[in-house]
């Protein structure tokens, strides 16, 4: 139902060729036996993003798309866009449409991109990408790929929202977790995780997989929230966490450098820790209801309306070693 043919196209004799076969009997598969409603329905608004011709691009902070549009293609853009709401990240900005996302990624990339091996030519998989705004950003720094891959329909259809207007086979967001991603692709020269582990109910078993899909001598970039603490503690909020009900285990940020270090991983750099903020969470017309402010304590932001810690988040940087198997004991 979505073509990925030219992101095969695109990956077939390179590094990823051993994932073009594997990759096109899971997506056969996966339209074989699609039974949801809501992807049908989202490709409705999609198909009725107008045809313009985009002379500009900038891939920096926002993610700008420029060029002649009248006023019944802004009107037809915007309800289009409208249509995919609710725009969780970004900023983009479409022919002067401009989607103020709930959150302003390109703080977060601030934080993130000082600190990592040059993307140049690299072989990148964003791990729980989102609509792909921070592929955007890798792909300016000269990724010469970006496998994006994340469950949620929305996600997938924004990004072909923002590719119908860049047309770039070599950025792709694919409809699938990380555990079900092709196993031991052993391939990526980057491997991306950002804002997902604290959604796993087995965090130790997502580094696995990260370490996995990583070449030897790849790169994982890690960026999840944490608490402040000592080596060996974090927290299991019972109940929800800043109102999510999937939040299973927040490390401190020592912690989390020891389960990378057990699961195999050299290099370990924590390279940043930053409180979230209400500036770069907040209310957006492109994402209506609640936002940060609404899921921290009224009289005290260092707690979240659940009295647990307020949502710092970290990013640690570690590598996959060249020559090294996890001994048996550790794989389980
Ligand atoms: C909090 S958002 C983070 C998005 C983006 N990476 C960022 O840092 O802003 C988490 C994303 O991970 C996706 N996700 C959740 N579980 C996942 C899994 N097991 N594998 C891959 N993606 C997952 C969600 O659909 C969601 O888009």
């Amino acid at each position: 139902m979505i073509n990925y043919q030219p992101f095969i196209n695109h990956i077939s004799n390179t590094r990823l060729d051993h994932w073009v076969k594997p990759l096109t009997q899971q997506l056969d598969e996966l339209w074989a036996t699609l039974n949801d409603g809501n992807l049908p329905r989202m490709l409705e608004h999609w198909d009725k993003l107008p045809e313009l011709e985009t002379q500009e691009i900038s891939l920096s902070d926002t993610v700008q798309l420029g060029g002649l549009i009248d006023e019944l293609e802004k009107d037809q853009l915007t309800t289009a866009l409208k249509g995919l709401m609710p725009w969780r990240k970004g900023p983009f900005d479409f022919f002067g449409v401009d989607i103020d996302s709930e959150w302003r990624c390109d703080l977060k990339w601030q934080r993130v991109a000082p600190h990592i091996s040059s993307l140049v030519g690299r072989h990148v998989l964003d791990v729980g990408s989102g609509n792909g705004y921070y592929g955007w950003r890798m792909k300016a720094a000269g990724a010469a790929t970006v496998a994006g891959i994340d469950p949620s329909w929305l996600s997938v259809v924004q990004h072909l929202a923002v590719n119908k207007y860049i047309n770039d086979p070599s950025h792709t967001v694919l409809p699938f977790t990380l555990e079900a991603l092709t196993p031991n692709l052993e391939a990526f020269d980057t491997v991306f995780s950002m804002g997902v582990l604290y959604h796993r109910r087995s965090p130790l078993d997502h580094l696995f997989e990260l370490r996995a899909a990583l070449r030897p001598g790849g790169e994982l970039v890690l960026e999840t929230i944490v608490i402040e603490g000592k080596e060996g503690e974090s927290l299991v909020p019972i109940g929800r966490y800043a109102r999510m009900n999937n939040v299973w285990f927040l490390p401190s940020a020592a912690t989390l450098a020891q389960w990378l270090d057990k699961m195999g991983f050299i290099d370990i750099q924590i390279v940043d820790q930053t409180i979230t903020s209400t500036d770069e969470q907040r209310h957006s017309n492109w994402k209506p209801g609640t936002s940060l402010a609404d899921y921290l304590d009224p009289n005290d932001h260092s707690k979240t309306i659940e009295g647990h810690p307020a949502p710092i988040r970290a990013t640690i940087i570690a590598t996959k070693p060249v020559n090294q198997r996890l001994k048996r004991y550790d794989l389980g």
